[in-house]
């Protein structure tokens, strides 16, 4: 039984009614002497520049959001609290699980708080549902995660992206499982919303051109599903070979804990995007993680001198191992710097052109580059939860593609 939180059009309907509310309330501001790109946003004045930082602090995506925040912290902690040499304050806010919550605190930092840029975002249905707000505010938003396929189409200045696009991500392992499974089926299961959707779109594409076959397909209700037995015994009776899925936080430690239960002998093989094993998630499943394998382009164990050098001063910071979301979001501290570093003034549109010319980005990922609409082209990893000295990690195993 397919089911979404929210549909595409309710999420357009919502974001255009935002955008009105924010041109009225800017238009208000500018009637009062003062506008977005002025000197409130700091830098200009000579005062600190202020970032809008949304990540969720609540509901099923707070760890992802914690990792985040941390992520952005460490850059600005090693840069001495300045991004590209100017003093930064740093306007935190809560996205919370969606929509509902994610697009009013976005509203809020860019409207009132009158921030010169946003980064953050783990939802893909919070950024379909600001981009509009903040591209008619002229504030850029640099998404930290949430993969929404259209948030980034047509490259507005206002708009970029160091994570990933949800489509790119589920393609990347298409081909890998295709092989693997070889005359066997795959069943899907996922989150019940944009992301799942998408990478679920981006797997069946390149799955399907390299000769699979799907078993059947279920879409669970996000935020609210507990109990997956229902729908593990769908995939029992459909015969698969193994299972492709989207889950992330809190819905990812269950499903993974209950699929290995359901899946006591071990015979269907699963399969996911990265977020399914990641970070905080895998240490909570655990034994149950062991085997799965994941496409993402990331793991902390990659093994590159830049990557050592990121996740050594990570662990130093916070006692644990850095995860794709703090890489994300470090890497979009990066990204802000050296736009702050080239822009004419600490407003909107100046950070807005400069981040245009940002150039290769040496990322404890890999080096990427932003593509035509500002999304990473970035290499993708093929991983493997082992277990290594009593921990389960994502182990790398190959390199998957580009994308
Ligand atoms: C998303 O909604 O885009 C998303 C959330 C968590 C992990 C990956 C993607």
């Amino acid at each position: 039984m397919p089911v979404t939180v929210r549909t595409g059009a309710s999420v357009g309907r919502h974001a255009r009614l935002v955008a009105a509310l924010v041109a009225l309330a800017l238009a208000t501001a500018a009637c009062g002497g003062s506008s977005v790109s002025g000197g409130k946003t700091g830098g200009k004045t000579g005062g600190p520049v202020k970032v809008g930082l949304v990540v969720p602090l609540s509901g099923v995506y707070a760890p992802l959001g914690e990792d985040m925040r941390n992520g952005f912290q460490l850059y600005l902690n090693q840069h001495g609290g300045k991004l590209g040499g100017k003093e930064i304050k740093l306007v935190s806010a809560d996205e919370g699980e969606g929509p509902q919550t994610g697009v009013p605190a976005t509203t809020r930092v860019v409207t009132q708080e009158r921030v010169a840029a946003v980064v953050g975002l783990v939802n893909s249905a919070t950024a379909a549902g600001v981009r509009d707000t903040v591209v008619s505010a002229k504030v850029p938003l640099i998404v930290a995660n949430a993969g929404a396929n259209g948030v980034t189409k047509g490259g507005s200045p206002y708009i970029w992206r160091t994570s990933f696009t949800n489509g790119n991500v589920g393609a990347a392992l298409g081909p890998e499982v295709a092989k693997q499974v070889g005359t066997g089926t795959v069943y899907i299961i996922t989150a019940g919303y944009t992301a799942g959707k998408e990478q679920i779109a981006g797997f069946k594409q390149t799955f399907q051109a390299a000769g699979g076959k799907i078993a059947g397909e279920t879409y669970t209700p996000f935020g609210t599903t507990q109990d997956w037995q229902p729908y593990l015994s769908r995939i029992r009776s459909s015969g698969a070979d193994a299972v492709f899925s989207f889950y992330a936080g809190a819905e990812a430690v269950n499903f993974v804990k209950q699929f290995a239960q359901f899946n006591a002998g071990g015979s269907v093989k699963l399969f996911g995007t990265g977020f399914l094993t990641e970070g905080g998630v895998l240490s909570a499943q655990g034994p149950a993680a062991a085997g799965v394998q994941t496409a993402l382009h990331y793991s902390n164990l990659l093994d590159t001198p830049r990557n050592e050098e990121f996740a050594t001063a990570y662990r130093q910071a916070y006692n644990e191992e850095p995860t794709v979301y703090a890489m994300q979001s470090y890497d979009a501290a990066a990204v802000l710097a050296g736009a702050l570093s080239r822009a004419s003034a600490a407003t909107g549109e100046a950070i807005g052109k400069a981040l245009a010319d940002t150039g290769t980005v040496d990322s404890p990922r890999g080096s990427w580059t932003f593509d035509e609409n500002h999304d990473p082209q970035q290499p993708y990893y093929l991983r493997k939860v082992e277990n290594r000295n009593g921990k389960f990690a994502n182990v790398v195993v190959s390199k998957l593609s580009n994308g």
